[in-house]
């Protein structure tokens, strides 16, 4: 028989969780809002609201922070985290920041102006926020495949070339600072960006000037997948895969927080000494000094050390085989999850789970409130509520997917706490037909309205 995969790590340490009972819930989501963001944590029993700064760091990042070097400049750990940069991902340039949008604050900073254009593959909500308070525009440009949860496609996160071409040739040149390529598209779904789509990219954009920017939160996600699903790359090691793909960019902004499995941190690699000197300026007013940038040396330190676990195969490949593991079981019950499943998270389609909910009444945060009434599992919104405003006309932008993310954080969770979660999404799959309305907005705010929204019922 072949073997199962199973974990690359055993446990050493543990944190209790609580569980709680459907009235207490109620009465919480009530308190909150019913936004999730305001809950307290002890009031969640499985916090699947983000994989971000909230995995698990092994001894050796542990052991990293023991040996921390704190001085203002020059710290050993700032020499530490640019080591690892340069020799996994090659950028001679880099800025240490406090987390990932603050690295594209300070990119941003440098490049985007007021009427700018920046297209790129469905924009994380950070990213676009960052254009948009700059008063730029973000274009996505992402492949059409992206755009129907039941399609099969090994790289949903691809540009669409002709998209991108198009934005490139109506527009005039200087008002396209950069194209922002995320890897793996978080808002469509956790889905990968295939090697020859970075590698044609990179050369359409340089056939018109334009830089290539790579969001890279997820790249080591990303380059998994390269190697299990484009050919050509099976033989290859997820270290090569990820030095070919940073080949293909020019900067690029990273949240630490994710592939590189610390709780806190960021930076921005660049080649260019100019715009590193440039972005420099920027990230002194706001982050810290060039060689802490808002992070202590022990955070630089765990920082290096998770660079180079997170791009091993064996923990990628655990990591992503639970998500998938968790896309399994809700398959087996039906239940309309986005296909093919990402890297670090399962997206259920909200709108094929509630057919009779009105758009207007928020489907996914709906889908979102029930899952925690039924079950104390936090999960997030991708959805209306994210999507914002249109910054000119103030009205509702309606995304063409209301998606409901579970996102798994790394090295925490088991399988059991997984099948908790398909069985209590399952529960409220089947009383889905008694559930018909949804909720209405009392106060939000002007951008990135999601995390401070206050809702009430229909
Ligand atoms: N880019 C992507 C693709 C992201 O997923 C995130 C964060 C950021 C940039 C911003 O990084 O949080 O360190 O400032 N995503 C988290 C999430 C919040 O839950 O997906 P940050």
């Amino acid at each position: 028989m072949k073997l199962p995969y199973a974990e690359n790590h055993k446990i050493k340490m543990v944190e209790s969780i609580k569980r709680s009972t459907r009235t207490e819930r109620e009465k919480w989501i009530k308190e909150a809002n019913f936004n999730l963001f305001n809950l307290r944590s002890d009031q969640v029993y499985i916090d699947l609201l983000t994989d971000s700064g909230t995995g698990a760091m092994s001894n050796k990042q542990w052991s990293e922070m023991m040996l921390g070097d704190e001085s203002y400049a020059g710290a050993s750990s700032y020499y530490k985290m640019k080591n690892a940069i340069k020799e996994i991902l090659e950028f001679e340039y880099f800025l240490p920041t406090h987390q990932g949008r603050a690295a594209e604050n300070v990119l941003f900073s440098v490049l985007v102006k007021e009427g700018d254009l920046v297209p790129g593959n469905s924009h994380f909500d950070t990213t676009k926020g960052h254009i948009e308070f700059r008063k730029a525009r973000a274009i996505d440009c992402t492949i059409d495949e992206a755009f129907d949860t039941t399609i099969e496609h090994p790289f949903k996160g691809n540009v669409d070339l002709n998209k991108l071409e198009e934005v490139y040739k109506n527009n005039p040149i200087e008002k396209i600072p950069m194209v922002i390529v995320t890897v793996t598209c978080n808002s469509s779904g956790g889905q990968p960006v295939s090697m020859q789509n970075l590698k044609e990219v990179y050369q359409l954009s340089k056939k018109y000037g334009i830089k290539v920017i790579f969001d890279s939160a997820r790249f080591a996600e990303n380059a998994y997948f390269i190697k299990v699903r484009e050919k050509g790359y099976e033989n290859k090691s997820i270290k090569e895969i990820v030095k070919e793909m940073f080949s293909y960019a020019d900067a690029m902004t990273m949240s630490s927080k994710k592939d590189a499995i610390v709780n806190m941190g960021g930076f921005i690699g660049l080649r260019d000494k100019e715009l590193f000197r440039k972005a420099s300026m920027f990230n002194i007013m706001f982050e810290g000094y060039i060689t802490y940038g808002g992070m202590s040396g022990r955070d630089m330190n765990a920082l290096a050390q998770g660079l180079y676990e997170g791009t091993e195969f064996d923990f990628l490949d655990s990591r992503i085989k639970q998500v998938e593991f968790l896309g399994d079981r809700l398959k087996s019950f039906g239940i309309p999850v986005l296909v093919p499943t990402g890297g670090h998270a399962i997206f259920v389609d909200a709108k094929k789970f509630f057919n009779n909910i009105p758009k207007e009444q928020y489907i996914a945060q709906t889908l979102a409130i029930e899952l925690y009434i039924e079950s104390g599992v936090r999960a997030v919104e991708i959805g209306t509520l994210m999507a914002d405003r249109d910054p000119v006309t103030r009205e509702n932008r309606y995304p063409e997917l209301e998606l409901l993310r579970m996102a798994i954080p790394r090295r925490v969770y088991t399988n059991n706490h997984m099948d908790y979660v398909a069985v209590a999404l399952a529960n409220v799959y089947e009383r889905r037909n008694k559930i018909s309305t949804g909720f209405k907005i009392i106060k939000e705010a002007q951008i990135l309205r999601h995390f401070t929204v206050e809702l009430e019922r229909v």
